[in-house]
């Protein structure tokens, strides 16, 4: 396969312009998305990110699911496939993440879904599918993403071809 092929297969950048339609994405991920997932979300206040997260609770059928886990590091939704949730944004050093017990989480049977996960890049897994969230307008964000790791690569390539059939 050339670079340029690999380089299309690994990669989806769309707009969406409601939170509705990010919470869309989101849920065609969390039905996709398959035990031991691992999501890094990486964006600045208020671009969608916890959108984004319940959308993919709605897919992974958790009805269960609030909203960002705001006072703690990390929150569990029991389902089919367990969901975690982690928020990063009150981390103030690397060993809060310790004292957590992160590795149960990412290494986990779960899909596990990160935010503010540019905080501890260095200590995620290399697979893992990198979602970058961008505020381009009052109602338009721009989500990139990029695959890390053959199953991360599958899941964006089934996730293209919902998105772009509906
Ligand atoms: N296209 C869009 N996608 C997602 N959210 C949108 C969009 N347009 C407007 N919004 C609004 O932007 C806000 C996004 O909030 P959200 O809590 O999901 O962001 P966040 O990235 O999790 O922020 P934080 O860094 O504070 O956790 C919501 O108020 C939502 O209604
Ligand atoms: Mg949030």
């Amino acid at each position: 396969m050339s670079d340029l092929e690999d380089l299309r297969q690994n990669r989806l950048s769309i707009i969406t312009h409601s939170p509705e339609q990010t919470r869309e994405i989101g849920s065609i991920i969390g039905g996709l998305a398959h035990p031991g997932e691992l999501l890094l979300l990486v964006g600045d206040l208020g671009t969608g990110k916890t959108c984004l997260v319940q959308g993919i609770a709605w897919g992974m059928g958790l009805s269960t699911y609030a909203s960002s886990p705001s006072f703690v590091l990390a929150r569990e939704y029991p389902g089919n496939i367990n969901l975690y949730h982690i928020d990063l944004y009150r981390l103030s050093n690397l060993e809060e993440i310790t004292d957590l017990g992160i590795d149960d989480y990412l290494y986990g049977e779960g899909v596990c879904v990160v935010e503010w996960a540019e905080k501890a890049m260095t200590l995620f897994p290399q697979e893992h599918l990198l979602i970058e969230l961008e505020h381009m307008a009052e109602n338009e964000r721009k989500l990139r993403f990029q695959a890390k790791g053959q199953r991360c690569t599958e899941l964006i390539n089934q996730v293209k071809k919902r998105w772009n059939s509906q």
